[in-house]
């Protein structure tokens, strides 16, 4: 069950990946996450991503194959796996391919940008752990808190809404040729494509990507 969430920032590819993960009995490789932890550890990955993500701009291709290759290497990963945020251009897809990894099932969530901007605005985030809220439409138990741990939740540094806009020209310019990409490779039999809407209740988008996946 090899599984990639496509979609703008903000669509909602934390949230399902939460959910499917928690359905499935597979991982979260979150590469948004593992940078943002390599961001807080202060590694040399960390200190060259920071001002690259905080700008809404994308970490270069080489360093991200690296760390997400890395990751799927795991044991954890070898009954599969929900990928959240990679492969984000084309030559990363092509290193995933090239590296022998097969996906099943490609799901794309579809949001407007106008909505994302609003969503951005009212999310807090769980750094520890990736989890996501939203201070309206998902909210923790506790106000400002973490559902499991307590913590405090934050927002992230590039949630500012002109960061935002730069990161959704970003995602037109370089991910979104990733849909024709996976779309064609569906055509030749060899994936199964799914476009499914992101907006609605949060539970209503989390049936949406199960039967996505089920009908792979
Ligand atoms: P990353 O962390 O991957 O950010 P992103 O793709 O921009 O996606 P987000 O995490 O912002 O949003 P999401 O789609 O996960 O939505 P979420 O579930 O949180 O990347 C950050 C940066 O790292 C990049 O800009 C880049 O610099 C770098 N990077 C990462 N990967 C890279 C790669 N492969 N190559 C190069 N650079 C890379 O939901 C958003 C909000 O909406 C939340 O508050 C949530 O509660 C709420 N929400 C969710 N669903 C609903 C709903 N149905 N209705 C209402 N609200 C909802």
């Amino acid at each position: 069950m090899r599984i990639i969430l496509l979609g703008g920032p903000g669509s909602g590819k934390g949230t399902q990946a939460g959910f499917l993960t928690r359905h499935f009995g597979i991982p979260q490789v979150s590469s948004g996450d593992m940078l943002r932890a390599a961001v807080r550890e202060g590694t040399a990955l960390g200190q060259k991503a920071k001002g690259i993500m905080d700008s809404g701009a994308l970490v270069p291709d080489d360093l991200i194959v690296a760390m997400v290759g890395e990751r799927l290497d795991r044991p954890d990963c070898s009954e599969g796996f929900v990928l959240d945020g990679f492969p984000r251009t084309i030559p990363q897809a092509e290193a995933l391919r090239d590296a022998g990894v097969v996906i099943d099932t490609v799901i794309e969530i579809a949001v407007d940008d106008e909505e994302i901007v609003v969503r951005m605005s009212g999310r807090r985030v769980h750094p520890a752990s990736g989890r996501v809220y939203h201070v309206a439409h998902n909210p923790p138990r506790v106000d400002g808190r973490d559902d499991e741990t307590g913590d405090e939740l934050i927002q992230r540094d590039d949630d500012r809404e002109e960061t935002v806009r730069t990161r959704l020209a970003v995602y037109r310019e370089q991910t979104e040729p990733l849909v024709e990409y996976y779309r064609g490779l569906a055509e030749r039999g060899e994936l199964h494509y799914a476009r499914i809407k992101g907006t609605g209740e949060v539970e209503e988008v989390r049936s949406r990507a199960i039967e996505a996946v089920l009908a792979a």
